[in-house]
């Protein structure tokens, strides 16, 4: 019954929930606004996962600010990865004008500005709070990935690990990485050969090249210590109020490796850290993921089977994760097949291929009696989308045209002063301010080394035998010192790190100091 009030009892009933829910917007039908019956997504499933898709300008960076602050007012701290530096303006809020006076004229709406309490986080140059992980907690997946491995050569750092980790050795920055390897072609290299299999030196060399690559890419302000505890990102403020934590990408756009695996070692940070939960009302965290086909391109086999395992667990623990990119096939089906929230902004067809995309983003949504979805995503106008979420019961909700509203929040970016002003009120930025240097692999291999010289000296001043004793004493001095023992618990790792040996990561919050 494709008329009016067939169109408006649809929605009613697909969008009315018993639970708490956010308003996005209202529906359009033969370019009609319907004001009476508001498109709402249940609180209670964003941890069901979301896509957010469009052309390029169509809304999807105002979308996700729109709902990012809709959440933190509902008392859910939201984590946006601002690439483009276009998000800072959600830290203030906005002014009124004419365009979004129309706007809301038309959904039937009051639009009111929205005061949100942000923390600007950065990994780089970027001014804010700094966010930093020792080698340990990025695991050997990662770190090949960051380090554009080839399978031998990430045998290799697969091997690093598993020596640093018999031997309490801390890798906590780039330093102790440089050292560790160097030590396994070297000094080291009778010792692990003997115990862990052969160590090419070619494969180290390649490693130890692609180390300076990525220093020069900025790196080495990421890795090491203190890192960065995912509690802070959790914060309600005194008037309920989620944390607003927006991560300044903007100067790592042109370093994919660099951003996605940071992205992802975050992910997996995220997901080691936080307790299971049951269903809730709410979800503890929301993410949002910009220009997230960044993390997809290039990536291996095992890599994307380790991200769908973890968009399909991080579910469990109260964590929903946002992805906004231009075309739903920037990301993998299986990962798409996760994906509750779908909204879809207008995609434009010059070619071909975009063609096919946009027949196969269709398909991506239910069917609907009311449009025709493949040439409506080309005809949607700026700040419109085609909408479906998940009931509270978990089934898909009816396919509706959405004008969404527009953000109570600066649609524009800060100046400098302001951005200024809003990281010096940041409380926990003093925190992470100073890097930490405690004794690390670097350290205690330069030990190790020296006494291996001075035993070789004696043994040939006293005996031409070499001794076989050497590894064992460096082992129980590690096991002994104060740092062999924190360590223990820090080296097991996240989920991209070690999931196939079902590691299971102490909350570190007990653990760094
Ligand atoms: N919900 C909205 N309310 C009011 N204006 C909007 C809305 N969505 C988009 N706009 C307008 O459209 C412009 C472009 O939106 P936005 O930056 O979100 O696009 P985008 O899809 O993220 O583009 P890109 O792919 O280039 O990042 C905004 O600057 C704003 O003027
Ligand atoms: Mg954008």
């Amino acid at each position: 019954m494709a008329d009016k009030t067939g169109f408006i009892q649809t929605i009613q009933n697909g969008y009315t929930f018993k639970g708490d829910s956010i308003t996005i917007g209202m529906p359009v039908w033969n370019e009609e606004v319907i004001q009476e019956s508001p498109v709402r997504v249940p609180l209670s499933t964003f941890n069901r996962h979301g896509l957010i898709a469009g052309a390029t300008g169509t809304g999807k960076t105002k979308t996700l600010q729109g709902l990012a602050e809709q959440l933190s007012k509902k008392g859910v701290s939201v984590l946006l990865m601002d690439i483009k530096g276009d998000l800072s303006g959600i830290a203030v809020p906005g002014e009124s004008n004419p365009k979004i006076e129309d706007r809301h004229k038309l959904l039937g709406l009051k639009w009111e500005p929205i005061e949100n309490n942000a923390e600007f986080l950065s990994i780089s140059d970027e001014p804010g709070t700094r966010m930093r992980a020792t080698v340990s907690e990025f695991g050997p997946v990662l770190l090949s990935r960051i380090l554009e491995l080839n399978d031998v050569q990430s045998g290799t750092i697969s091997l690093l690990f598993k020596y640093s980790d018999d031997n309490k050795l801390p890798l906590l920055d780039i330093t102790d990485l440089r050292k560790t390897l160097q030590y396994m072609s070297q000094e080291g290299k009778d010792e692990i050969e003997k115990n862990y299999g052969l160590v090419s030196t070619t494969s180290v060399g390649a490693i130890l090249r692609n180390i300076i690559r990525i220093e020069e890419q900025g790196a080495s302000k990421f890795f090491g210590e203190p890192s960065f505890d995912i509690d802070d990102l959790i914060r309600l403020d005194n008037q309920g109020r989620g944390m607003v934590n927006v991560v300044r990408l903007s100067d790592v756009q042109g370093k994919p490796q660099l951003f996605s695996t940071f992205m992802l070692c975050l992910l997996a940070e995220i997901y080691a850290t936080m307790p299971e939960r049951g269903d809730m009302d709410a979800p503890e965290l929301v993410i949002f993921m910009d220009e997230a086909h960044l993390i997809f391109k290039d990536a291996t086999k095992e890599l994307l089977n380790q991200i769908e395992t973890m968009v399909k667990l991080i579910r469990s623990k109260g964590v929903g994760l946002f992805f906004i990119t231009q075309n739903p096939s920037d990301i993998p089906d299986e990962v798409l097949g996760q994906l509750g929230f779908k909204l879809q902004h207008a995609l434009r067809a010059f070619t071909a291929k975009d063609r096919k995309d946009i027949e196969k983003a269709a398909e991506n949504y239910p069917i609907s009696e009311y449009y025709d979805t493949e040439n409506l995503i080309t005809q949607l106008g700026i700040g419109e989308a085609l909408v479906t979420v998940l009931n509270e019961k978990g089934v898909p909700t009816p396919l509706v045209h959405t004008m969404l509203c527009a953000p109570g929040s600066r649609m524009d970016v800060l100046t400098a002063d302001e951005l200024e002003k809003t990281i010096r009120k940041s409380t926990i930025a003093q925190k992470y301010e100073n890097e930490l240097d405690r004794e690390s692999a670097s350290e205690i291999l330069a030990k190790k080394i020296e006494e291996l010289h001075q035993s070789q000296q004696e043994t040939e001043d006293e005996n031409p035998k070499p001794g076989g004793r050497e590894e064992k004493s460096f082992v129980e001095k590690a096991i002994s010192s104060s740092v062999g023992r924190t360590v223990v618990r820090e080296l097991t790792r996240g989920l991209l790190g070690v999931l196939g040996l079902n590691s299971t990561r102490k909350r570190r919050k007990n653990s760094l100091f």
